[in-house]
């Protein structure tokens, strides 16, 4: 094992806009030895998430900031190739925070987040980095329990074809609520309305987002599902219904703007719609709820099978191509889920 060439990206500065392929170094080392108590993943599938430009900013996220030189963060799925750890038997597959890398050590504690059974051996790795990992978890729990949408409550999603916007969509609908998304193109406000069965759908680069909402929210907004945050914020503050809930899963407006959280640009203007409709605005992080993933799993698995939950996944074909798909998720050229085929 130890002659094999471990393929890595790291990060050498923090970006300025979008990330450059200059701000990562691409080094090649040695493949390490697990030591007591370790084992060694070779990973196979590289989630390509868009908070991954802001675990390059300076200021810690949810998860600490990352040193310079350090190996860029990120989501695999990999199986074990040698272990020193009982608890994790080489040829078994696990889903970790095990960085834009072909191999990593790992205690199996802190950065592997599920171990996944020889039965979810069948299931494609690139499903366990969309709908049946990180993505359906935050999709689930940020939707029914931050957002508790009821029946025939008008849901409004952000991002709306994107990774987690487009499973969010969906499931309201099997909550009963009218659903309107926002996408940047005709075609995905089409896969939206056609596919995914959303009511309605604004592509935000040709049409008056404010306008549109107003429209196809005649009696205002119950939950707004925001994973963009800036004027499509505030626009949906505007239409806030009284008892309304925000959903602060992310703000993809921001990630490349800034260097960091002290450097974010004026937020909405128009936050006393909070006051004013007594309504709730409520960030979450979905690893918090990794602990009650098996819940979610097992609805989205059978949803998925039932043929209620319909999923995109674009599989991008090698690691050295990683600083470039990452921009991917700016530009609006991805859709539904972007993954990397590492090895
Ligand atoms: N809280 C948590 O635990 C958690 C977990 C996972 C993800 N998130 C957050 O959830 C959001 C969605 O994540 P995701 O993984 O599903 O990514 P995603 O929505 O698939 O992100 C890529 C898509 O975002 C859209 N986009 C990019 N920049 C935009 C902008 N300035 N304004 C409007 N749309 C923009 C683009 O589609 P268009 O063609 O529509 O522009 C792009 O295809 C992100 O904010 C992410 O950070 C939070």
């Amino acid at each position: 094992m130890s002659r094999l060439i471990n393929r890595q990206w790291r990060v050498a500065r923090r970006p300025v806009g979008l990330a450059k392929q200059s701000d990562f170094e691409w080094r090649e080392e040695l493949v390490p030895a697990p030591g007591p108590g370790q084992m060694l993943v070779r990973n196979e599938y590289l989630s390509v998430d868009p908070i991954s430009r802001a675990w390059m900013w300076q200021d810690d996220t949810a998860l600490p900031a990352l040193p310079l030189g350090s190996v860029m963060r990120g989501i695999t799925v990999g199986r074990v190739a040698q272990s020193r750890n009982s608890a994790f038997v080489e040829g078994s597959r696990v889903l970790g925070l095990l960085g834009w890398q072909d191999y990593a050590l790992s205690n199996g504690e802190s950065d592997v987040l599920m171990r996944l059974s020889p039965d979810e051996h069948d299931v494609p790795p690139t499903m366990q980095l969309g709908l049946l990992g990180h993505v359906g978890i935050t999709a689930y729990f940020g939707l029914l329990e931050i957002g508790q949408p009821k029946a025939g409550e008008m849901l409004v999603v952000s991002s709306a074809a994107g990774a987690v916007g487009s499973l969010v969509g969906q499931i309201g609908k099997l909550c009963g609520c009218r659903v309107v998304g926002i996408a940047g193109s005709t075609d995905k406000c089409r896969w939206l309305r056609e596919e995914l069965g959303y009511d309605a759908a604004i592509n935000y680069k040709a049409e008056p987002v404010f306008k549109r909402l107003k429209q196809h929210c005649p009696h205002g907004i119950d939950v707004y599902f925001d994973n963009v945050g800036g004027a499509m914020l505030e626009d949906a503050l505007n239409l806030l219904n009284p008892h309304a809930r925000i959903v602060a899963c992310g703000m993809l407006s921001v990630y490349n703007d800034v260097g960091g959280l002290l450097t974010l640009p004026p937020g909405p203007n128009n936050l006393l719609h909070l006051t004013l409709r007594r309504a709730r605005m409520q960030g979450f992080v979905g690893f918090d709820f990794w602990p009650r993933a098996a819940e979610a799993l097992t609805r989205l698995v059978r949803w998925h099978r039932d043929g209620k939950l319909r999923y995109r996944v674009d599989v991008i074909e090698g690691l050295r191509q990683a600083p470039h798909v990452l921009n991917r998720l700016f530009d609006g050229t991805s859709w539904g889920k972007l993954v990397i085929r590492i090895s």
